[in-house]
């Protein structure tokens, strides 16, 4: 990245721990705006509990979270909302119990623009045409694929200037996967930056500005995606991925 690029999100050294188990070990990471940044890494790595910690869902046991050069006290997920980070969590986690409206109407519950609110409805479902058909349909009836739109639209329903995503693509056919990844180059385009945890590194990296590896809690390669592939290190980390197998 050039020069005077602002730089929205910030992680210093951060860690995480459950008891004993130290999951993050002094990771720092950067997102500057406009950018897409890849987290790839294999299972256990550490990287839904780095978004985890940057969202606000875990205390970080060291460290820090920087918005635009503030620092982030430890949980309050509210504030990050407040200041513009959504996360699509692993799993996706739409409410199947609820409708489609309903599951996105959950994504700006603290907006209070009730106006522009339903005008960025609208153009989501613009957006996600199969969501505009089940409106108010149980959220249980769709289909996988559908069911990650609809996730990506409730975040996007907070209206967020920085959009993470935990392994998005997991459990989707290719072509759905290919589909994904073109909307979020898409929203990219269109200013959104976005945070990107995957284990598919090839896809990711097609998307990519940056991109970090992380094994075993720790930050072992950064860089273009260019970089990445000329210094081997996207073969290693495959390697480290696939293990003996
Ligand atoms: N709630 C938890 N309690 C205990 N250990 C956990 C918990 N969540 C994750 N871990 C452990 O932390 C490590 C990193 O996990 P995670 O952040 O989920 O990695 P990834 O998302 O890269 O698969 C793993 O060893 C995992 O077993
Ligand atoms: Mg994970």
């Amino acid at each position: 990245m050039s020069g005077n690029v602002e730089v929205l999100l910030e992680t210093k050294d951060l860690e995480v721990t459950y008891g004993r188990i130290e999951a993050v070990k002094g990771i720092s990471i950067s997102v500057a705006a406009g950018e897409i940044v890849a987290v790839l890494g294999a299972n256990g790595a550490g990287k839904s509990s780095l978004l985890k910690a940057i969202y606000g869902l875990v205390a970080p046991r060291g460290g820090e979270v920087r918005l635009v050069g503030r620092p982030l006290p430890p949980r309050l997920a509210h504030m990050r909302v407040a200041n513009g980070l959504a996360l699509v969590p692993e799993g996706r986690q739409i409410l199947v119990s609820l409708s489609v409206d309903e599951n996105l109407r959950l994504g700006a519950y603290r907006r209070k623009d009730a106006a522009s609110l339903e005008h960025d409805l609208e153009a989501i479902y613009a957006r996600f045409s199969n969501l505009n058909q089940r409106r108010h349909m149980s959220a249980s009836t769709l289909s996988g694929g559908e069911q990650q739109m609809l996730a990506i639209g409730r975040a996007l329903m907070a209206k967020p200037s920085l959009l993470m995503l935990d392994e998005p693509s997991l459990g989707l056919s290719p072509r759905l996967v290919g589909e994904l990844f073109e909307l979020l180059r898409q929203l990219n385009e269109e200013g959104l930056s976005i945070l990107l945890v995957e284990q598919n590194t090839h896809k990711a990296l097609q998307i990519a500005h940056r991109a970090y590896v992380i094994e075993l809690g720790r930050c072992v390669a950064e860089g273009t995606p260019r970089q990445l592939h000329e210094e081997g290190k996207i073969e290693e980390a495959y390697l480290g991925q696939n293990g003996a197998g």
